[in-house]
């Protein structure tokens, strides 16, 4: 089967099977199967974070399980519970239309509700873990459902339990987000305030938030309909402060915020760019011309040359700063 239709990065790496389930119940239903007791197994969501740099000689399951429901109220707070298969823009859509804030800044990440835990998605100065209330899971060794709140994920800077100790133990089945009745606007992300001045809105609401977001993504992250890409290929590099000083006095020019514990994050899209990687294509595989953090596939690049690119990447940002990146992007 072409995972071409399954992965935004559009490459045509092949899985031995195929198949997707819409229930816990089918989930467990082909994981008792004898015929795929053996056989290597990966989720799928969206196919917006991964890199497929061979085939996949194993069984492929897309998670399609489905339904976004209200299931409690506080004097506060709604909590909203949807199918890790829902899309993750559609669900932010929902909650907007209900009044409940706390994912408008999450407006447009592209992929499904299930992968949301995995790396905290985040974006304009906000994480899933900032809302995120609890999820449940298929534990596949145990074939038992598990519960895990907020604390129990782990959830750090595109980092969750799920990537680390517990990678490819458990499926994730719902997802569960706390909403606020009363939202609480965050235009802490300085694009967001410009973006809201070029709209000609000084009291934004979170539609008028979600749609800043809109504008500003749309403007300068590729489409993965026209390019194939999978977002930020590395993640931004956090560093020491005394570092950080030594960098600021040979480059000036560095972007870096302030972190707790007397550390920086830098941006990465800077490093990569003043490297002159920016725009840069080889064959069909390149460096986008408007955001150096995403690696794209022009048509018919395959896995491993996207790969070997963000090697050359990585090698000269260590060269040169003496940072080392780290992939962000699933590796398969
Ligand atoms: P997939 O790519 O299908 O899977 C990702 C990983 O999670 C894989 O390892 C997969 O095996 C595993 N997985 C998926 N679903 C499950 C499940 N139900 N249970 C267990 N494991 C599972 N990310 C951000 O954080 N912020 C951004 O601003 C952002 N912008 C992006 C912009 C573009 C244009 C693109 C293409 C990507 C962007 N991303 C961003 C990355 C991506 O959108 C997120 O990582 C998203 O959560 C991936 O969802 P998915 O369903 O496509 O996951
Ligand atoms: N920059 C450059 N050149 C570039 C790109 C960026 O100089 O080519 C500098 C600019 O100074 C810019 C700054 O870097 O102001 C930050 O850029 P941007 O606002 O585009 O954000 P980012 O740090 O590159 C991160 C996330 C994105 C998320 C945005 C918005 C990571 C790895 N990436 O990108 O997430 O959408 O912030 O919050 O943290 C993703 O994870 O796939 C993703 C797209």
């Amino acid at each position: 089967v072409s995972l071409r239709p399954y992965n935004t990065f559009s490459l045509d790496a092949t899985a031995r099977y195929f198949t997707t389930f819409h229930s816990m119940a089918a989930l467990q239903e082909i994981l008792q199967d004898p015929r795929w007791q053996q056989v290597p197994k990966m989720i799928l969501g969206g196919g917006s974070n991964v890199l497929f740099t061979q085939n996949f000689d194993g069984l492929v399951l897309k998670n399609e399980i489905k339904g976004i429901n209200k299931v409690g109220e506080d004097e506060d707070h709604v909590y909203v519970k949807a199918g890790a298969g829902e899309n993750w823009h559609q669900f932010v859509m929902h909650c907007i239309e209900q009044d409940l804030g706390g994912l408008e800044n999450l407006s447009l990440i592209p992929g499904n509700v299930g992968a949301s835990p995995m790396q905290n998605i985040g974006a304009y100065g906000v994480e899933i873990k900032d809302t995120f209330y609890e999820l449940e899971a298929l534990e596949t060794a145990s074939q038992q459902p598990v519960h895990f709140n907020n604390a129990a994920c782990e959830f750090g800077y595109r980092e969750s339990v799920f990537k680390r100790q517990y990678k490819n133990q458990f499926v994730i089945l719902h997802v569960t987000y706390r909403l606020l009745k009363k939202p609480a606007i965050n235009t802490s992300y300085g694009a967001i305030e410009q973006e809201l001045e070029r709209m000609g809105i000084s009291h934004p609401t979170i539609r008028d938030v979600s749609q800043a977001v809109i504008n500003i993504r749309s403007s300068k992250l590729p489409n993965p309909a026209e390019i194939g890409n999978a977002g930020s290929f590395f993640k931004n590099p956090e560093i020491s402060a005394e570092k950080y000083e030594q960098l600021k006095a040979a480059f000036p020019g560095i972007v870096a915020y302030p972190l707790p514990g007397n550390r920086y994050k830098l941006a990465a899209g800077w490093l990569i760019e003043q490297c002159g990687w920016k725009g840069f294509r080889e064959g069909d595989a390149g460096v986008h011309g408007r955001q150096a953090l995403v690696l794209v596939n022009y048509g018919h690049a395959n896995g491993a040359d996207i790969y070997a690119l963000s090697t050359r990447v990585l090698d000269s940002v260590r060269e040169k700063f003496g940072v080392a990146l780290e992939r962000e992007v699933n590796v398969v």
